[in-house]
């Protein structure tokens, strides 16, 4: 692949609660998708720069109306699940997951239907704009490695887990590791299914050590799920604390919360992404934070099957490491902007309740709760890029570079800015609150075009 020079406004937001406004900007990538360069206008070279891509004919110029972005990060999608997107969301967790899921996951040992529900999750998530998915799969060794494939193949970053349940107590006899060996086998050849495969000598799967959490694993398989991450150096993912059921569950078996559970079993570490996360106390968020691990917030699907809410800002405030996840389909969208929106909608729940007659100083512990778009944004592509650990989700030298075009202009979406009103990071306001898949013109992943309209 040819390198490029890209002139381009746009927003990224390495920084929480920070959005950096780029205005015709020249962002220069090499032929393996490596930003070499971020050159402002007004800055000394930049004229220089522009006429010396012109003179190599490798400047490509954003459409007027056409906005960079970079492109989104899920940090927590079960793959299996896609089919029941936007249904099954009448009930609590616990029966969720017994009636409806594990039926439907149970259905990944025919590697047809793995190949078919793959392939089209996979696009549609493109189509949105998500460039890194971070993968629950099924305990299926062939289907699992079937969503490697199409990752691969159509060139998503992706982390991708086999999911270990192995606890015959609250996993069904029809969907289940058979045994401590085969969850650990089967972990370990997933493993090194992604790290040899002959498509991915860039890297761009990775795999995840994934106990689906503490209530399906027996204490023996979350040992040795501790000790192959530790050998492999892989990341580790899993629910957290989600539930009032879930977290009393493990109260009960373990005497200890979930947080403090996995660190016992060396499952917590930096390459370790916590799904939901909601009734953590104040100790396992400091766990988290020394930990360097990471929480995924998934704002949709608490609201469904949590009944609670991440405090996303004040963990933001302790310094965690936090990124934002669609859970599809515990959360009913792809879609990280309406993730977004959910994000800020939910936290202006916390803050101001929608009880009045629960005093102030109870919700939140009296702390402003509320986050703006710019937080949002932050956690869906660099906070949650940063918390994984990869050199993706800004615009910064070094940076691989995975973006995505908003068109403004898009007759086919919904959002429509107005000269006279809308500038600065006000655009980017209107993009998070209004746009949708229809306005993603294009979309790259390490510098290569994987969707274009
Ligand atoms: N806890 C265990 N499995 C799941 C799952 O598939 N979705 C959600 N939201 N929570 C879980
Ligand atoms: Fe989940």
């Amino acid at each position: 692949m040819r390198g490029k020079v890209l002139l381009a406004s746009g927003f990224h937001a390495p920084v929480a609660g920070e959005v950096d406004v780029l205005e015709d900007a020249l962002i220069a990538v090499d032929g393996e998708g490596v930003i070499l360069s971020v050159t402002r206008r007004g800055e000394a070279d930049y004229d220089a720069v522009k006429a010396r891509a012109v003179a190599e004919g490798r400047l490509e110029r954003l459409p007027e109306g056409s906005y960079l972005l970079p492109g989104f990060v899920d940090c927590h999608v079960h793959a299996p699940q896609y089919p029941q997107l936007g249904g099954a969301l009448d009930v609590s967790l616990e029966v969720w997951l017994q009636k409806y899921t594990f039926p439907l996951e149970a259905r990944y040992a025919d590697l047809a239907f793995a190949k078919r529900a793959y392939g089209l999750l996979v696009e549609d998530l493109i189509a949105n704009g998500t460039t890194t998915t971070l993968y629950f799969a099924t305990v299926h060794q062939d289907a699992t490695r079937a969503l490697v494939d199409t990752c691969l193949e159509k060139g998503q970053r992706a982390l991708i887990g086999k999911v270990v349940m192995d606890n015959v107590e609250s996993c069904p006899d029809y969907y289940r590791d058979a045994s401590v060996d085969a969850a650990l086998e089967g972990t370990r050849a997933l493993i090194d299914y992604v790290r040899m495969h002959p498509d991915n000598a860039a890297g761009l799967v990775k795999p995840v050590v994934t106990p689906r959490f503490i209530p399906s694993c027996t204490d023996a398989t979350l040992e040795g799920l501790g000790a192959i991450a530790g050998e492999c150096g892989c990341h580790v993912q899993t629910h957290c604390s989600e539930s009032d059921w879930e977290h009393g569950y493990v109260l009960s078996r373990h005497g200890m919360t979930d947080t403090e559970s996995l660190d016992r079993f060396a499952l917590l570490g930096r390459h370790t992404m916590l799904a939901h996360s909601n009734l953590l106390t104040a100790s396992d968020m400091e766990k988290i934070r020394v930990r360097e691990a990471a929480v995924a917030h998934c704002p949709l699907s608490n609201a469904y099957f949590a009944g609670a809410v991440f405090p996303l800002r004040a963990a933001l405030e302790k310094g965690l490491h936090v990124g934002l996840g669609t859970d599809i389909s515990g959360g009913p969208s792809a879609s990280m902007l309406e993730n977004c929106r959910a994000a800020v909608t939910v936290s202006r729940m916390l803050e101001t309740g929608v009880d009045p007659a629960v005093d102030a100083a109870t919700r939140a512990n009296g702390q402003p709760a509320r986050i703006d778009f710019r937080h949002a944004f932050h956690v869906a592509t660099a906070g949650g890029a940063k918390a994984l650990d990869l050199p993706v989700g800004q615009f910064s030298p070094g940076y691989r570079f995975d973006a995505i075009v908003i068109d403004t202009t898009a007759k086919a979406g919904s959002m429509r800015l107005w000269d006279e009103f809308d500038s600065g990071d006000g655009v980017l306001q209107k993009i998070v609150f209004t746009a949708s898949k229809a306005n993603i013109a294009t979309v790259w992943v390490d510098g290569k075009t994987v969707s274009s309209r």
